[in-house]
C-alpha cells in the first residue's frame, strides 16, 4: 500500500496537541473528509517535551509519540510566530515565551518589547505551521505551511488564540483575532500546510 493510503484509509486521526484552539482549526479543516478525530486529551495521551529546535522536528516528535501510544495515526502541528528583526525569535519557543500560565498578554507584551529594543522598524513576521503525520507501523510525512505580515501595536480583536490580536496578515488590515474564523482559516498557515496534507493525501 502506498504512504498517503496508508494514512487516509486509517479509521482514526489522533490531533496529537492539546491546545483547545488548534484542535478547533485542525477538526474544521478536516470537517469535509471522512476521517474520524479525536484530540490527545480526550484520549488521555500524555504531551511530550518540546526538545528540539526546528518546527519539524518538534511535529514528528509529537506526532511519533501520539502514534505509538495510541497505536493510531497521529498528526501534529507544530507551530509560531517568526519576527524578521528578532532573528525568526520568537519561533519554535512561541508557546514556551508565554511562560508556564500560558499568559499570551505577556507573550505579546514581550515580542513588542524585545522590538521596541532592537530600535528596528521592520515589524514583518510569518506564521509557520508544520504538520506531521505518523503511523504506528513507522510511515511519516512532513508538510509546511506560512502566513506572511506584520506585527501591530496594541493588540486588536478577540477570536482565535496565541499571537492573533497582534498580526496582521499581508494585504490586509484586520488582524487574525479580528477576523471570524472562517477567514482566519482560509488565509493561514495552518490552512497553508493542510492544502499540501490534503493534495499529498487525501485527495486520491
Ligand atoms: P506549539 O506548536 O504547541 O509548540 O505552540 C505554538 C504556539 O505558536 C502557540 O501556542 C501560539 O502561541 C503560536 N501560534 C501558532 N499558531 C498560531 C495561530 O494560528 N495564531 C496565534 N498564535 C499561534
Amino acid at each position: 500500500m502506498t504512504v498517503n493510503r496508508l494514512f487516509r484509509e486509517a479509521p482514526l486521526w489522533v490531533i496529537a496537541s492539546h491546545n483547545a484552539g488548534k484542535i478547533k482549526e485542525i477538526g474544521a479543516l478536516l470537517a469535509p473528509y471522512s476521517i474520524a478525530v479525536k484530540g490527545a486529551g480526550e484520549m488521555g495521551l500524555e504531551e511530550p517535551e518540546e526538545t528540539e529546535k526546528t518546527f519539524s522536528g518538534n511535529a514528528l516528535l509529537k506526532a511519533r509519540a501520539a502514534a505509538r501510544a495510541s497505536g493510531a495515526v497521529a498528526l501534529a502541528d507544530d507551530s509560531g510566530l517568526e519576527l524578521s528583526a528578532l532573528g525568526g525569535d520568537p519561533g519554535v519557543y512561541s508557546a514556551r515565551w508565554a511562560g508556564p500560565g500560558k499568559d499570551f498578554a505577556l507573550a505579546m507584551q514581550t515580542v513588542e518589547q524585545k522590538l521596541a529594543e532592537t530600535g528596528s522598524a521592520d515589524r514583518s513576521a510569518r506564521f509557520v505551521c508544520v504538520l506531521a503525520l505518523a503511523h504506528p507501523d513507522g510511515a511519516e510525512m512532513v508538510f509546511e505551511g506560512e502566513v506572511k505580515g506584520e506585527l501591530v501595536w496594541p493588540p486588536r480583536g478577540t477570536s482565535g488564540f496565541g499571537y492573533d490580536p497582534v498580526f496582521v496578515p499581508a494585504g490586509g488590515s484586520e488582524t487574525f483575532a479580528e477576523m471570524d474564523a472562517a477567514a482566519k482559516t482560509a488565509i493561514s498557515h495552518r490552512a497553508d500546510a493542510f492544502s499540501k496534507l490534503i493534495a499529498a493525501v487525501l485527495q486520491p
